[in-house]
């Protein structure tokens, strides 16, 4: 069957294999090539997959809601592969439906305001920790900062989830989330054959060998799979038996990987470092606080306009999942069964008409000085699609 979004406008492909997939996810500067289609084609267009596929870049707000809100459109292939190496086909990700809703009401108790405010006192202690051990490594020449927010995300999320710190857990389970982490940061041309290839297989067909495939990676994941599930069997199992005991288990949340908290706050961090003034104000404004209080911990967060607005501004600018991939799981107007779209949270985040001429830059004034035009109500957290929508929202955020 043709495609019906051929005729659609697009940027040019010159190669029949990778069509732009090269330009979208490998460009030489973070949105490159996104930004600028954005810019020439408009907040829809059509642009090449690999193998001459058609895929739909999307970065309206109203068909963005649709979208994410719609049951006709589930993961695309990119993202089932994803989700099916990553967690497994029982896991909340890779549920669809009742079945979905049901597990998401299982862990939700976890993720409320009240719960997160609870587990402050873990986030405090492990923010003290980065900060003595990047006071130790100033004065090495240079830091990995993903590292060490990869490295503390995973600290606070085995806390909260698992009820220990990493030192306790079993090494080899530190070492393969480590691992795994590094693996799903590397992009490469190769991963992207790799990936358009399996997605042109049949799902059922495609979880089988993604279980079976001999190679370095797919064991490296199954690997850490079942030591996560090891470890998260034995967190119930003490939970159930404190329960019993009469003790509380509201904090239980499931585990998953704080790789997409630490790039925020990495991405935060590198806007930080090229803006020595807006480091300044920042400073001030913290030390201010801290100033005004002889308990640190009693700090209200909501009270830092400025520290906000450069959390929301990293949020907007940088979205770690940047362009989720959904597919039509029927025919829907004006797209046939089976079109893969690319929901341009990205794309979104940067449209001009919505946050302003000056789009493109880092600007956390622009959430303080009231220059922004009123747009759509979508995604969970200050109008932002960083965290997607609709039914699939991300049940972190607020942790994050
Ligand atoms: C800055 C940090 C984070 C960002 C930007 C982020 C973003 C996202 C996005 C975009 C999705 C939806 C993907 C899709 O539907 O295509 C998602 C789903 C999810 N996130 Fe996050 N996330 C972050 C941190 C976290 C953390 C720390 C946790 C848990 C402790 C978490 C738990 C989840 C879960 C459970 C889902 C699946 C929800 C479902 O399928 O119903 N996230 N996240």
């Amino acid at each position: 069957m043709r495609s019906t979004i051929r005729h659609v406008a697009g940027p040019p492909s010159t190669s029949w294999i990778f069509g732009n997939m090269l330009q979208l996810i490998l460009p030489p500067q973070h949105g490159d090539y996104e930004y600028s289609w954005l810019n020439i084609y408009g907040s829809v267009y059509r642009f090449k997959g690999c193998f001459g596929n058609d895929k739909l870049m999307v970065a309206d707000p109203t068909a963005l809601k649709h979208i994410l809100n719609s049951p006709d459109f589930v993961f695309g292939p990119t993202l089932d592969i994803l989700v099916q190496c990553l967690f497994g086909e029982r896991s909340v990700m890779a549920r669809e439906g009742t079945d979905h809703q049901r597990l998401r009401a299982g862990l939700n108790p976890g993720f409320t305001a009240a719960a997160v405010r609870g587990y402050r006192p873990i986030f405090e202690k492990v923010a003290q920790g980065i900060t003595e051990k990047l006071e130790h490594e100033s004065e090495s020449f240079s830091t990995d900062i993903c590292a060490v927010f990869n490295s503390a995300a995973f600290d606070a999320i085995s806390e909260v989830v698992l009820g220990c710190p990493t030192a306790n857990l079993d090494p080899k389970f530190v070492k393969t989330n480590l691992e795994v982490s590094h693996l799903t940061l590397g992009q490469s041309a190769s991963a992207i054959l790799g990936d358009a290839l399996l997605g042109i297989l049949p799902p059922c067909i495609r979880h089988k060998l993604i279980l079976n495939l001999p190679t370095k990676n797919l064991r490296l994941l199954h690997a850490q799979r079942a030591l996560a599930t090891e470890a998260g069997a034995r967190a119930v199992c003490e939970k159930r038996d404190l329960l019993a005991k009469g003790g509380d288990v509201t904090e239980d949340v499931f585990t998953l990987l704080g790789e997409t908290t630490a790039n925020t706050l990495a991405f935060g961090l590198f806007e930080l470092a090229r803006d020595s003034e807006l480091q300044q104000r920042l400073r001030v404004e913290i030390q201010d606080a801290l100033g005004t209080t002889t308990n640190p911990t009693s700090i209200s967060y909501a009270n830092l306009p400025l520290l906000n607005a450069v959390i929301k501004e990293s949020l907007r600018m940088y979205p770690v999942i940047p362009f989720p991939e959904r597919v039509a799981a029927t025919d829907t107007i004006p797209i046939r069964k089976g079109q893969v779209i690319m929901t341009g949270i990205g794309s979104f985040q940067r449209i001009e008409e919505i946050w302003g001429r000056d789009a493109n830059k880092f600007r956390p004034g622009r959430w303080l000085d009231g220059s922004m035009c009123s747009a759509e109500a979508v995604g969970p957290f200050a109008n932002l699609l960083s965290f997607s929508g609709g039914a699939r929202t991300c049940l972190g955020w607020r942790f994050a």
